[in-house]
């Protein structure tokens, strides 16, 4: 397959409404898995989030957007507290369903869930010393995605960190032979392989950001798009 360009009118099934919530939430479950093995959320708090933390003399606030079922703001709390960082996080998602799956993980002081969009969080003033998303950008049309990156300026005051993934023939081909063991029964290989058909190249990704925004390569087949506020 070719992947020269990206594949915008492709619809994941996990973003239908109506579909089948047995696998849906199958499929939120097993992004832990993928999360870890291919989104280098390590590498990125060693080189983004460490520093960050570092510099504050308080307990920090992490904004995941989008947060699914919310491995990835586990992941990044446990990471911090393991440094002796204090650290509180919010994870977001308007879909209920995500935010079951999130809520039915194992609880961790000083992290929470809600049902709402970024803009919610604008209007009533809120602030986050640090606002992520993992696999958002690809999900959300142009006007959606100029709207996540005007909230999240509003809402970070130290760093905003949006990661994906860089669409490519190579991570198509890896992804269609690794992720099939851990496929059945949820949307994992046809939402995966459709995510990475809707996924920016890097260059797309730069012209569709503010200028002060950088388009970094955490790993061969990731995204970052960062903006420091201060
Ligand atoms: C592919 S999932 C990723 C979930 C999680 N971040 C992860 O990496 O496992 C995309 C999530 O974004 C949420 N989403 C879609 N559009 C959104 C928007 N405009 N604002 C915030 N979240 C959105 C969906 O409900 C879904 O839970």
């Amino acid at each position: 397959m070719r992947l020269s360009e990206r594949e915008t009118r492709l619809r994941e099934l996990m973003d239908d409404p109506a579909c089948d919530p047995v696998r849906l939430r199958r499929t939120l479950e097993r992004f832990a898995l993928v999360n870890r093995a291919v989104s280098c959320w390590g590498a990125v708090y060693r080189a983004r989030l460490r520093p960050l933390l570092r510099r504050l003399d308080r307990p920090a606030r992490l904004l995941d957007i989008g947060c699914g079922g919310g491995d990835v703001v586990r992941r990044l709390v446990r990471l911090a507290r393991s440094d002796g960082f204090g650290v509180e996080a919010l994870g977001i998602d308007p879909d209920p369903r995500a935010l079951e799956v999130a809520r039915a993980a194992k609880t961790m002081p000083g992290v929470s869930y809600e049902q709402a969009r970024s803009r919610a969080l604008v209007e009533r003033g809120e602030r986050f010393d640090l606002v992520i998303s993992n696999h958002l950008l690809h999900h959300l049309d142009d006007g959606s995605l100029e709207q996540l990156i005007a909230d999240s300026e509003a809402l970070a005051t130290g760093l905003c960190l949006h990661s994906d993934i860089a669409r490519s023939d190579g991570a198509y081909a890896l992804f269609s032979v690794a992720v099939p063991p851990i496929a059945p029964g949820s949307f994992l290989l046809v939402d995966g392989l459709r995510s990475i058909r809707r996924s920016y190249a890097p260059a797309e990704l730069r012209a569709r950001l503010p200028p002060d925004w950088r388009v970094e390569r955490p790993g061969r087949f990731r995204l970052l798009a960062v903006n420091r506020r201060r």
